[in-house]
């Protein structure tokens, strides 16, 4: 069956400021559309994205390698490496390798730093009863934290911050030849800055994540050297692009309903489902087959709706409602199956933790200025978070 056309440019402002009346839309037409402007069969409902994320029929790692323009190698070399990217047994072997640095143990153990950060960034913008809490609150926390579990110093931070957006620029719609040559370039650099603090603990293991890659896990397996390097540089991408807008889309849309956070996980997972980060993933089908009346074909890409799923009516009662007290943590703003988020308990630990500690510290915390969403779409987040307190 032929599923309905619609047309919705990414770019368009009305859509990056509130792209829900389009899910909302979606769900109309039932579920599934060709979104022209991807040129990509999309699916929206929560039951189908799920199923999709779960079902082995379909992955991320394309079918036929794909040869890279040359001025896109090592950035490409980073993607075919990257365990995201892959699937089947070499992501399973990759994954279960760095899952052990990710032991609950290991996460839980870092609230005390997240708590002393929280503080210690109040403490610089408090007396000033105004700030960008983007930059200096929802952007520093998750960054600072995940630099610090590697291992790496909070100094390193500010290169980061630039390196990691350049690359994740790469999957924003509409892509030109700056962005790909500047995400080249950030790759090229963050590689040898990694490749430089390997080698340091290789010469002098330390206590951090970083040297935990470099080490044999109970099997005897170890990582090469291009694998610890790549699998660094995703988590410290991965750990903290989405973080950052989870958090300021959840002062937004506590600021805007008055809700407050309770420093337990029903507020985090709400924001989660309410306003989630990232919008969109893409599968390739490895098998020819029909999901939810659209025939596939093997090889074709499609598009996962992780924006319109957490707002489907079928799934989530009242679903444009921000409800703080909902706790419905079975949201797919982490994803679902083999690829689920690895750091899924980070991010919602640091949720739980600095958001309190935010309104606790700064009582009459108000919006000073409306705040707007960056034009980055399937990234949603907000350009500046204005703040003001008395
Ligand atoms: C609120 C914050 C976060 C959100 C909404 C988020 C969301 C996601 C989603 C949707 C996926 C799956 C993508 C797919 O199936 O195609 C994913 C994967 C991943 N995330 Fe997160 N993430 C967040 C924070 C983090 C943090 C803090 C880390 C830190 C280590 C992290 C590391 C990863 C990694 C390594 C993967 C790949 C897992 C795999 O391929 O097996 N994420 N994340």
């Amino acid at each position: 069956m032929l599923k309905p056309h619609l047309a919705q440019s990414p770019r368009d402002s009305d859509f990056v400021q509130n792209p829900y009346p389009f899910y909302a839309q979606l769900h109309a037409a039932g579920g599934v559309i060709w979104w022209d402007d991807y040129k990509m069969l999309v699916f929206g409902r929560f039951a189908a994205v799920n199923a999709i994320l779960r079902d082995r029929r379909f992955g991320r790692a394309p079918l036929t390698a794909i040869t890279p323009p040359a001025h896109l190698t090592t950035f490409y070399e980073y993607e075919n490496r990257s365990m995201l990217e892959l699937e089947g047994a070499a992501h399973r072997r990759l994954r279960s390798l760095v899952t052990r640095a990710f032991v609950s143990r290991r996460i839980d153990g870092m609230r005390p730093r997240i708590e002393a950060l929280a503080h210690e960034l109040l403490d610089r913008v408090e007396a000033a009863g105004q700030t960008n809490l983007l930059t200096t609150f929802c952007e520093p926390i998750p960054v600072i934290i995940i630099a610090e579990l590697l291992g790496l110093p909070a100094s390193a931070a500010p290169n980061l911050l630039r390196w990691s957006h350049a690359m994740v620029a790469m999957y924003q719609f509409g892509r030109d030849r700056a962005v790909e040559d500047e995400a080249e370039a950030a790759t090229k650099a963050f590689f040898a800055y990694i490749e430089g603090e390997v080698a340091l603990r290789r010469a002098a293991p330390r206590e951090d994540l970083l040297t935990l890659l470099t080490q044999p896990d109970e099997k005897g397996e170890v990582l090469a050297d291009a694998d610890i390097i790549t699998t660094a540089v995703l988590i410290l991408n991965a750990g903290h692009e989405a973080t950052v807008h989870a958090l300021g889309n959840g002062v937004k849309a506590l600021l805007e309903t008055g809700a407050r956070p309770d420093g337990e996980d029903a507020v985090g997972e709400e924001i989660l489902r309410y306003d989630p980060p990232l919008h969109m993933f893409t599968r390739y089908v490895y098998e020819d087959m029909t999901i939810s009346g659209a025939p596939l074909r093997r090889g074709q890409m499609i598009g996962l709706s992780l924006g319109a799923a957490t707002r489907d009516p079928g799934r989530f009662d009242q679903p444009d409602e921000f409800m703080p007290d909902r706790f419905d943590p079975g949201h797919v703003s982490f994803g679902a199956g083999a690829h689920f988020c690895l750091g899924a308990p980070l991010a919602r630990l640091e949720m739980q933790v600095a958001l309190p500690i935010l309104f606790e510290r700064l009582p009459g915390l108000r919006l000073a200025a409306t705040p707007r969403c960056a034009d980055r779409y399937h990234f949603r987040g907000l350009e500046r978070l204005e703040v003001a307190w008395s």
